[in-house]
This record gives structure tokens, C-alpha cells and sequence, in this order.
């Protein structure tokens, strides 16, 4: 056996236009993996999916907004009518805000981070459960972060949303693990994607210093170094993990 292979693994991304989404569509699918990929910036993952299908790949892309529950519903409908059986479902859309403390973060960005981080995850992993109790099983993915497994200051309506998502993926793991659902969550720290591109656009030269050298390696996380684990996690390889939050962070949290 190929090593973390996922070749013939029918896999749907959320987010999948951009950043860490579309690195892991590209590597999964490079490798024999067919993606249907969601994201609701049409134009991006439009283009995305042509270059990749030029490339010989088997990818399909849709529109979707995960924070609509009949968004999601038809995006599973499609994504069932074009590959049949899902193996992996990638939970990956999501959004950030400008780094502030509490009383400076509008009450919007708060319901926006919830909305789109964690009721998206809520809704996709339903559909996800759902379809995976009729065939048998499957591997729910996450992308949660390590803003949900310590304090985020400056970043707490992100924190906790991502927190929330570290929470259902533990309580939902254990309720289908006996249904052969597996579902576990990727924590990265700061990532070289538009997400953080835009944060540190907004920085003086100070304060892009100390978020990027932050973790003890001193360097942001490229999208291979989360796309290759996320590689892994697609795979049989990783058949005994449930429940678990996999954290990739330069030893940020270490
Ligand atoms: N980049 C980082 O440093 C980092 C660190 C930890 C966790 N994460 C998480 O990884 C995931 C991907 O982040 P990224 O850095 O690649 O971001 P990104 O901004 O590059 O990509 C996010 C994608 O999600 C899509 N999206 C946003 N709202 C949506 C919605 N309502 N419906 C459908 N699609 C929607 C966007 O259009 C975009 O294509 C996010 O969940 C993020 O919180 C990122």
C-alpha cells in the first residue's frame, strides 16, 4: 500500500477556494482523490477548479455558503449525485477578525465568526453524519485551530468559535465511533493564507514581527505543511484516531 493514500477517496471541502482549502483540493486530488469542493467566492473556486481539472485532476466545484442550512443541503445533494459514496468530509471554511480586545470587537464580527466557523461545521457535519450512517461510515475533518485549545487574546470571537468546533468534534466522535464515523480536528497556528495575509497587512513592522516569530520555530506555517497532514488524516492510515484535535504550530503550543 501507497503511503497516506487516497486514491479513489471521494472527499468534499468546504472553503475550498482558497488557502489551506485549496492546497489540500490540489494535493488530495494530485494524488487520485476525487474532491467536490464548496466555497461561496464563486470567481476563485470557478477558476481553481478549471486549472485543476486542466491538470487532468477530478475535482467539481459548487457554490456554498456554509452559514445557510439549505446551502449545505444541496451542496451534499450535488456532491452525493456526482461521487456517490463520501469517504472524507473537510470542514474547512472560515473567517478571522482584526486582532482587537473584547470591548473593541463589534458584536457583528462575533455573530459573523460563529455563524460561518462554528454553525457551518455544525450544519455540514450533520448532512456528513447523515449520509455517512447510510453507507456505512466515513471521517469527518475540522479545521479548528490553536486559537481553540488555549486563550486567543485579540482574537476571542474567533477563540471561540474555535473552541466550539474542538467541542463538537469530541462529543459528536464519541457518540458514531460505534457507527465507524470517525471525526477529529486540525489546529494549526499562523498560516501563510490570505487569512493572516490580511491581518498582517493591517500591522506596523512591530507587530508582523512578533506574529510571525511567535512559535519557537520563528516562521509562519506554509499550506503544504497543513495540506500534508490533512493528507494523512484522508487516509486509512489514520483509522484509530477519533476524537482528536491534531495541532500543527511550530511548537507554539508546546
Ligand atoms: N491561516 C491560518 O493561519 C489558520 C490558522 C488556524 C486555523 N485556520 C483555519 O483554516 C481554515 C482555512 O483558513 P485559510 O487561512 O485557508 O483562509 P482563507 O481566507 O484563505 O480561505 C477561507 C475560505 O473560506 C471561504 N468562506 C468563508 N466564508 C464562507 C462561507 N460562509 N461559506 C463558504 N465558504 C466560505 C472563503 O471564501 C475562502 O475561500 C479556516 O477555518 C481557518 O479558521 C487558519
Amino acid at each position: 500500500m501507497k503511503a497516506a493514500d487516497v486514491e479513489n477517496k471521494h472527499v468534499v471541502v468546504t472553503g475550498g477556494a482558497s488557502g489551506i482549502g485549496a492546497k489540500t483540493t490540489e494535493l488530495l486530488a494530485s494524488r487520485g482523490a476525487k474532491v467536490f469542493f464548496g466555497d461561496r467566492n464563486v470567481a476563485a473556486g470557478a477558476a481553481l477548479c478549471e486549472s485543476l481539472q486542466g491538470k487532468g485532476y477530478e475535482v467539481a466545484f459548487f457554490e456554498l455558503d456554509v452559514t445557510q442550512k439549505d446551502s449545505v443541503n444541496a451542496f451534499y445533494k450535488a456532491a452525493i449525485a456526482k461521487y456517490g459514496q463520501i469517504h472524507v468530509a473537510l470542514n474547512n471554511a472560515g473567517v478571522d477578525h482584526m486582532p482587537a480586545r473584547m470591548l473593541d470587537v463589534p458584536d457583528e464580527e462575533f455573530h459573523r465568526n460563529i455563524a460561518i466557523n462554528l454553525t457551518g461545521v455544525w450544519y455540514c457535519m450533520k448532512q456528513a453524519i447523515q449520509h455517512m450512517l447510510e453507507v456505512g461510515g466515513g471521517h469527518i475533518i475540522n479545521l479548528a485551530s490553536v486559537a481553540g485549545i488555549s486563550g486567543a487574546p485579540t482574537i476571542s470571537a474567533y477563540g471561540a468559535s474555535k473552541h466550539g468546533v474542538i467541542g463538537l468534534t469530541k462529543s459528536v466522535a464519541i457518540e458514531y465511533a460505534r457507527a465507524n464515523i470517525r471525526i477529529n480536528a486540525v489546529c494549526p497556528s499562523f498560516i501563510k493564507t490570505p487569512m493572516v495575509e490580511n491581518v498582517l497587512a493591517n500591522f506596523n513592522q512591530k507587530q508582523q514581527n512578533t506574529l510571525v516569530s511567535a512559535n519557537p520555530m520563528k516562521r509562519l506555517g506554509e499550506v503544504e505543511e497543513i495540506a500534508y497532514a490533512i493528507a494523512w488524516l484522508c487516509s486509512d492510515e489514520s483509522s484509530f484516531m477519533t476524537g482528536h484535535s491534531m495541532v500543527l504550530d511550530g511548537g507554539l503550543t508546546a
